[in-house]
């Protein structure tokens, strides 16, 4: 390993640089006009799967955005195969003002890269695209068998990739999924994240009179959508935090004792979290820790929220409509589709007559959890300690991969999440970034990662 490691330090400025020509390419899935970009990016994600050595590399056509693919099998039969997935889609950017530089002209200041997708996901799936290329340019080979597969519908619900994966299994077959697409707990704490929630996604339509009202002469007489709705996501939960849905907690995993005593030793300021996002107090169902409410516990919160007059001043208006986004984070166990039924069954039953509403669902994904009982896990234990120079720690996080679920229920192959973004790093929000630090040590321990896995035995 010392001749790739020194390549890496070698090479560290020299990799941000190629780093950049990745996240000028605005890949937003969600927008029609970036189409084309989305397109480029996937053409950029094969070309740089060639250069670093990998075989195979292909573009899957999907009726969405394309996947990208490349593996190297050549390591041997005795030595496992793992599956790298990551996305090179990214968010919008919107606010687009509130960006200190623009987004897709990435900046760095004080050991930050900054752009969209830095850390949400290109830079840490280019991490392990140049951890490739450090094994097969300095050794000719790769300790284990390694297939990458790259899409471009993540930040969109994925809605392609269970069909691919279905079809391609032989393809995809392996023994674990290693991801980096989750955060480290802290600056210094690197992180292996052993679950994720689940989510399902709703909208929520309501109608009263057929048009806009004078709510002088029609207002107290005609019921107002906007009081309906605001009267709905008031009953949603109660002030301790419960969320009053009828069933709603019934198929939810329990936080073990074991688990919860290993959230209280981690390495937690609350007084910082505090700080940090400007509030003077938190709010979470009762009876939980901030870390368990954060991760380990279900949510449900409004996204959006429209209806009557957005302009300035006033204006003296019943509006005929208004509506909200309302998504739910879910844990593992619980099936969204399930959810989506009960959150319907419920907002028609607490929405007044006087009003119409209609409930449809967006889109949603499964949680997932990794036993931690695994080679897989051990190796990756010891790669971050070489990485980093510390033992990592175990963690939860809020967020949704939800093609996690579907890699165990499919490959039948658990996922290991090794991330190296930070909790503050802005993902989704204007001014995203990495640290470079964090990219670094991320490519160092990726590349021991690959040769603690093949201590493994086959
Ligand atoms: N990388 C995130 C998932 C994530 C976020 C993991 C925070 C851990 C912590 C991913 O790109 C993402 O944003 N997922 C979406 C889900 C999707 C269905 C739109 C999410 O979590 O909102
Ligand atoms: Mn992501
Ligand atoms: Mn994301």
């Amino acid at each position: 390993m010392d001749n790739i490691v020194k390549y890496i330090n070698q090479n560290k400025e020299k990799f941000i640089d190629e780093l950049k020509v990745f996240l000028e390419i605005p890949s937003i899935s969600t927008n029609p006009e970036n189409k084309n970009d989305v397109v480029a990016c996937s053409k950029y994600v094969e070309k740089e799967l060639k250069a670093i050595g990998l075989e195979n590399v292909k573009i899957y056509e999907t009726p969405g955005h394309p996947i990208a693919y490349g593996d190297w099998l050549n390591a041997g039969k005795d030595k496992i195969t793992i599956l790298i997935y990551g996305h090179y889609d990214v968010q919008p950017v919107d606010p687009v003002e509130l960006w200190t530089d623009p987004p897709f002209s990435p900046t760095i200041r004080k050991g930050n890269i900054y752009a969209r997708g830095s850390a949400d996901d290109k830079g840490q799936v280019f991490i392990h695209m140049k951890s490739i290329q450090a094994h097969l340019h300095n050794n000719k080979t790769l300790p284990v068998n390694i297939k990458f597969l790259i899409e471009g519908e993540e930040e969109i619900g994925s809605a392609n990739l269970e069909s691919f994966i279905e079809n391609n299994k032989e393809l995809l077959k392996c023994d674990y999924v290693v991801v980096s697409d989750t955060a480290m707990f802290d600056y210094d704490v690197p992180s292996i994240c052993y679950g994720l929630r689940g989510l399902a996604s709703m909208q929520v339509d309501v109608t009263g009179p057929n048009r806009d009202l004078h709510s002088g002469s029609l207002g107290g007489a005609v019921d107002n959508p906007i009081n309906a709705l605001a009267h709905i996501i008031s009953k949603r939960k109660d002030d301790k935090g419960k969320i009053l849905i009828d069933g709603f907690y019934d198929d939810v995993l329990p936080l073990t004792d074991k688990e919860r005593v290993e959230f209280t030793k981690l390495p937690f300021d609350e007084s910082k979290y505090m700080k940090g996002l400007e509030v003077e107090e938190l709010f979470g169902e009762q009876g939980y820790s901030t870390l368990e409410r954060d991760s380990g516990r279900p949510t449900l919160d409004c996204n959006g929220i429209w209806g009557g007059f957005q302009g300035e001043g006033a204006k003296t208006v019943l509006p005929s409509k208004a509506g909200a986004k309302i998504s739910m984070r879910l844990v593992p166990n619980q099936e969204p589709e399930k959810i989506e039924k009960l959150f319907k069954e419920f907002v028609s039953k607490i929405t007044p007559k006087s009003v119409k509403v209609k409930v449809s669902s967006l889109h949603g994904g499964k949680g997932a959890i990794t036993p931690l009982d695994s080679p897989g896990i051990d190796a990756a234990v010891e790669a971050l300690k070489q990485g980093f120079g510390k033992k990592p720690v175990f963690t939860r996080e809020g967020g949704s991969i939800p093609v996690v679920n579907t890699f165990r229920t499919l490959l039948n192959a658990p996922t290991i999440l090794l991330g190296f973004g930070l909790p503050d790093e802005n993902a989704h929000s204007p001014d995203e970034h990495l640290n470079l630090n964090n990219f670094h040590r991320g490519i160092l321990s990726i590349s021991h990662y690959f040769n603690e896995l093949s201590k493994i035995k086959n």
